[in-house]
């Protein structure tokens, strides 16, 4: 699936931080930015993947997104990339770890893990841009749930709580920033096929749940959130601010 039809002239030269951008819906997110020639950074600790991308879109004629280096669940360096990166006009907070565990044998240790790569960061992520966003006067913040949660999906209660957290922390940050002019929504994406999804969990069986909860029956591909994620980026959502927006297929 190709970038988006759809040109943002505010998106041009804008500065954009993604968390997580070297695979799955981050790589996506990271490549639909930098078609509308945003200047774009994203952390990763998968180095050749992210370098791969990074000569992929140079290649493609559009501006080489700056690739990082950073472990989100080490809040000092991520702020430090954060703030070097800045000032940010747009910061997406898509890292995330989505290991099942069995609830009788998570640990504390494990259970502080899966929080941190999975909500606690996209706290501190906010923490480090929002002063240069406030200096700014603007700012448009987007941070990845999940439909899991939502879903009552079982078998991952820490990915599931920390999503359900992000939503709570979108609203509590929108509350505050808000006065500032920047915005902080949150995006859900549904079951979003990924090289993780179609490798680890894809099959004959989970098609059909799928398919049968799915009022539009096609697969959803990373695009299909960019494509999200970019409006929200954009000035065309001005007044767009607290909101979680699901891309999901209409999945109930
Ligand atoms: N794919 C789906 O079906 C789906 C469904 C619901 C929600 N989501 C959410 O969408 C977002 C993207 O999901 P995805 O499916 O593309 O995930 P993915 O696992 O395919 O990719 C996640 C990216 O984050 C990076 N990452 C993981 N841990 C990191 C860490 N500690 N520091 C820095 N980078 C790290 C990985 O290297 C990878 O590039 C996540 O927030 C996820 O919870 C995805």
């Amino acid at each position: 699936m190709q970038p988006s039809d759809a040109i943002y002239p505010s998106l041009r030269d804008r500065n954009v931080l993604v968390t997580g951008g070297a695979g799955g819906i981050g790589a996506s997110v990271v490549e639909h930015f930098c078609a509308q020639g945003a200047r774009v950074t994203f952390l990763d600790i998968a180095d050749a993947v992210a370098e791969e991308l990074a000569a992929r879109i140079a290649a493609s004629g559009h501006p080489r997104p700056q690739y990082r280096h950073v472990d989100v669940t080490d809040t000092a360096s991520l702020q430090d990339a954060v703030r070097a990166a800045g000032p940010l006009h747009v910061l997406v907070n898509n890292a995330a770890h989505d290991e099942r565990h069995d609830w009788r044998e998570v640990t504390a240790e494990y259970w502080d893990q899966r929080i941190a790569v999975n909500l606690r960061h996209q706290f501190f992520a906010i923490q480090a841009a929002a002063p240069a966003m406030i200096a700014a006067g603007a700012g448009s913040i987007i941070n990845f749930g999940s439909t899991s949660w939502r879903l009552g999906m079982g078998g991952m209660p820490a990915y599931t709580a920390s999503k359900a957290g992000v939503e709570a922390l979108t609203r509590s940050f929108a509350r505050d920033l808000g006065p500032h002019g920047i915005r902080v929504n949150c995006v859900l994406p549904g079951w979003i096929m990924t090289e993780r999804q179609l490798a680890l969990w894809v099959n004959e069986t989970s098609e059909a749940v799928r398919h049968a909860g799915q009022c539009l029956k096609d697969r959803l591909y990373p695009p299909d959130v960019a494509r999200l994620v970019l409006w929200l980026a954009a000035d065309d959502s001005r007044m767009a601010t607290a909101q979680t927006w699901t891309v999901d297929g209409g999945w109930m």
